[in-house]
């Protein structure tokens, strides 16, 4: 029946036609949602027709349930000004074709997101918040949202982009105490369907790098957080929802349900999402209340306070957020114990109830051995054991490494910091190296893993690279290049190196905790399964007997280790499931 047939039925009319054609929980359905039901069935019918004329296979078309997603609204704290959400409806019935050739957005109503953050890829990124900041979004605009990506206009933004960004407008905004105040510049880039909005004050966005020293680094936060509502409002753009990322964006959530409050904005819900938990925002409260001007009363213990001086900006905005989510789900458990809560254990078992893990995914447009211009040679997943071992010549011949593609070669891309387990790895590395060995580290930190590394390199001369550099073409030579790939790390609250190594057929040598834990499975030498070797405890021995099986499986079992390099291709590191959990929360919180 033509879409407009239905139109003119009755919704007791429609209900009947529904159940004839199997749609199941009709009581659910609205009017509206009734029609687009009917006509997406409709659809494949006409294609039946004409398939059957052709005598070609008829496509099949499903019914599909959604899981209903739980409840992760909690009640508010103490002076709370948090709206609960309103009574449990029960989002139903997705129907789709198979094979989902076009999307069918019918039972997903349109959400629109602003996302605040402090780095975005392309535009400045230091690590995988950036990516994140980039991918998610992109991911969410297939699913019926749009986003905004809020971030500050730094110096450090290269001319090309700055050059693309066209100016949205400006105006003063009383920030401190004492009544000063800043301007804010809005400038826009709308590219791939995302809408980019760049805060633009070169008083504290002007350094060479997004962040610098603590002292600058809490002004300039505390001025952004308010800058980006402050911009949304000018923009008359009221998101359903604010997600927040990372302390940076910490008093976004404060400042909308306080100074904010009277605002149109007040409608929006809000969501945090905590990347890294070692990173809070703490200083003074004089000082934090002197660049933001909030009220008394949210330098509370339950909220911004910390021990008997400190502000905690993080703490904060998870107290005022609607919902916390962190990057896979072994970390949103694991946050909550002593070890990994770094002093927020306590606060985060409070808040239990509206925080969920929703692990990473990888941009694999960008991440994509077929099509990667930076790699000497292409390949997937039906060549990759032809022509991977092109890259690995290529990266030693560039790197000044022995050129011989029997070797193992080890992988390593990270910020060197204490984080990374970067201490186990300078503890082995005399036992790793052998001839038939090589590592090849990428990255810039703490100035003593810059230091061992660069003296590796001249001990192990042709077989140990030390690139102390941040480099994103180099990046995808190695995760191309090397046969292993290292993340031995005390805490990892998703790990975006691993999900890469794996796209690009390179086995992982983790420790079992956070997203490593989420998304590599240990390789069972019994059953051949499994997507790399890992270890559970922070122990340098450890590590060395996970990196001898994997020497021995690559030296000894070439067959299953070649599986495990296809297999690691094949698996599912896309943002599109995690994308999907995101917006389920956002609907969740806004219906
Ligand atoms: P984290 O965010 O803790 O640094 P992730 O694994 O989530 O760790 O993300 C790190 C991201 O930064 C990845 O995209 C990785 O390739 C990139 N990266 C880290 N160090 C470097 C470097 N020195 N050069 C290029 N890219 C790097
Ligand atoms: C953080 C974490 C890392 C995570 C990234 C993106 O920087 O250290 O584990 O993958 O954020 O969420």
């Amino acid at each position: 029946m033509p879409k407009k047939n239905y139109e003119n039925s009755t919704v007791a009319e429609l209900k009947a036609i529904a159940k004839e054609k199997g749609i199941k929980n009709i009581s659910k359905l609205k009017k509206a949602d009734l029609i687009e039901a009917l006509a997406a069935l409709d659809k494949p019918a006409k294609k039946e027709k004409k398939a059957a004329k052709k005598e070609a296979v008829v496509e099949e078309v499903k019914v599909v349930e959604e899981p209903v997603v739980e409840e992760v609204v909690e009640e508010a704290p103490a002076e709370e000004v948090v709206e609960e959400a309103p009574a449990e409806e029960v989002v139903e019935e997705v129907v789709e074709e198979t094979p989902a050739e076009e999307e069918v957005y019918f039972d997903t109503p349109r959400r629109s997101v602003a996302f605040i953050g402090s780095e975005c890829f392309p535009f400045a990124k230091t690590g995988g918040l950036g990516d994140v900041m980039y991918a998610l979004p992109k991911a969410l605009t297939k699913l019926n949202c749009d986003v905004k990506v809020i971030m500050p206009k730094y110096e450090c933004i290269k001319q090309e982009y700055k050059d693309k960004m066209v100016y949205r407008g400006s105006f003063d905004m009383d920030l401190c105490a004492d009544g000063r105040s800043y301007y804010v510049g809005i400038m826009e880039y709308v590219w791939d369907g995302v809408v980019y909005d760049f805060i633009d004050n070169e008083e504290f966005f002007s350094g060479a790098k997004p962040y610098t020293t603590i002292v600058d680094d809490i002004p300039k936060f505390c001025y952004f957080g308010k800058a980006a509502l402050a911009a949304l409002n000018y923009m008359d753009w009221i998101p359903d929802v604010i997600h927040c990322h990372d302390w940076q964006a910490g008093l976004v959530p404060v400042y909308l349900r306080t100074l904010f409050n009277e605002t149109p904005l007040s409608r929006s819900k809000v969501v945090t999402t905590i990347h890294n938990l070692r990173f809070q925002g703490v200083y003074n409260i004089p000082t934090i209340k002197y660049w933001t001007n909030l009220p008394d009363y949210v330098f509370n213990k339950d909220a911004l306070k910390e021990g008997y001086e400190d502000a905690n900006m993080l703490k904060g905005g998870l107290t005022y957020s609607n919902a916390i989510t962190t990057v896979s789900n072994t970390y949103a458990q694991e946050i909550q114990t002593e070890f990994y809560g770094e002093k927020l254990d306590a606060h985060l078992r409070y808040h239990a109830g509206k925080l969920v893990g929703i692990v990473n995914g990888i941009d694999i447009d960008i991440w994509n051995t077929a099509t990667d211009a930076l790699l000497p040679a292409n390949y997937d997943i039906t060549n990759v054991l032809e022509f991977k071992k092109e890259d690995k010549l290529a990266l030693q011949a560039e790197l000044g490494l022995d050129q011989d593609e029997n070797k193992l070669m080890i992988g390593l891309v990270s910020r060197l910091t204490d984080q990374k387990g970067l201490d186990l790895v300078n503890a082995i590395i005399p036992q790793v190296m052998d001839e038939f060995t090589q590592i090849v580290v990428l990255g810039t930190g703490d100035k003593v893993y810059e230091e061992s590394f660069r003296n590796y390199e001249n001990q192990y001369k042709g077989n140990f690279a030390a690139c102390i550099q941040y480099d994103e073409a180099r990046s995808h030579k190695i995760y191309a290049g090397a046969d292993a790939f290292l993340v031995p790390s005390l805490f990892e609250p998703c790990g975006l190196t691993q999900l890469i190594a794996m796209r690009y057929g390179t086995v992982p040598i983790v420790r079992e905790t956070g997203g490593l834990k989420d998304t590599v499975a240990p390789y069972n030498v019994h059953t051949n399964e499994g997507n790399g070797f890992t270890f559970d405890n922070y122990d340098a021995g450890l590590l060395l007997d996970a990196i001898n099986r994997c020497k021995t499986l690559y030296f000894t079992n070439r067959w299953c280790w070649d599986e495990m390099v296809q297999r690691n291709m094949a698996k599912d590191v896309s943002w599109e499931n995690s994308a999907k959990q995101y917006r389920d929360l956002y609907l969740e919180l806004t219906k």
